[in-house]
């Protein structure tokens, strides 16, 4: 495995070059090759315990899209217009709590840890559910598996801008409503998932027309 090599100017440029893209160009279409990169960061991404607590639904289907925009009216102009416009969704109860079959398989077949390993793990990540953390409600849990997906987020949109294509996360949805219609029209099983966000990808239509406003570096570090 080769060590990165990318110089500090360029990664300062991709972070500035990234920018919530409102309107894609409509002529322009991320090839294959691209989005399944952008896809296999979100793959990678580190979760809590390595448990993955996420999937992710790429809608491309053209009455789906139209079915989300009177539930997600912070979407509509990035449904009309992005190349690629991704359901980001995190797992529910069932699926993340301790001893789970999910959990349980995760460790067995996927992390291959020997049982010993695996009870430990067990002890663990029921002590950090219900102590720790006190994940003590289905709503808790839901948070707790968003948090982690927020991660594959960000990595989804800095590796999309490290090849120059364009994004913008979606929370403006309404949680209810959007969790009806993924039930009912795109076959989601939502006792076991939720939506956490959506995610446009595609080409900017034109720059951003305001330069990127931050707090001061003062405001948002501190240095002990
Ligand atoms: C979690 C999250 C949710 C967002 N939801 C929306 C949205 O619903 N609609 C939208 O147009 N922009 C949305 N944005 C974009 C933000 O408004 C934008 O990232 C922020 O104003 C900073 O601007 P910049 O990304 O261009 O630097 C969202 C961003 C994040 C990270």
């Amino acid at each position: 495995m080769s060590v990165p090599n990318i110089s500090k100017e360029d990664i300062i440029n991709v972070f500035n070059y990234r920018h919530a893209t409102k309107e894609f160009d409509t002529n322009k279409i991320v090839s294959k090759q691209d989005i399944e990169l952008i896809l296999e960061t979100a793959r990678l991404s580190p979760s809590s315990f390595g448990f993955e607590p996420w999937h992710f639904v790429v809608v491309q289907d053209k009455e789906l899209r139209g079915l989300l925009k009177p539930v997600a009216w912070g979407a509509p102009s990035k449904l009309d217009t992005a190349s690629h416009f991704v359901l980001g969704l995190s797992m529910k109860t069932p699926l993340t709590k301790w001893g789970s079959s999910y959990v349980m398989k995760m460790m067995k077949d996927v992390k291959q840890l020997p049982a010993e390993v695996i009870e430990m793990y067990s002890k663990f990540y029921r002590e950090f559910q219900e102590t720790d953390f006190n994940l003590d409600t289905d709503k808790k849990m839901f948070d707790w598996a968003s948090k982690q997906n927020y991660i594959a987020l960000a990595n989804m949109m800095t590796s999309a801008a490290m090849i120059g294509v364009d994004s913008c996360a979606i929370e403006g949805f309404h949680e209810e409503k959007t969790e009806q219609l993924l039930k009912d029209k795109f076959g989601i099983d939502t006792e076991k998932y939720g939506l956490s966000y959506m995610v446009a990808f595609g080409y900017r239509k034109e720059d951003p027309t305001n330069p990127k406003t931050r707090r001061p570096i003062e405001d948002v570090i501190t240095w002990k």
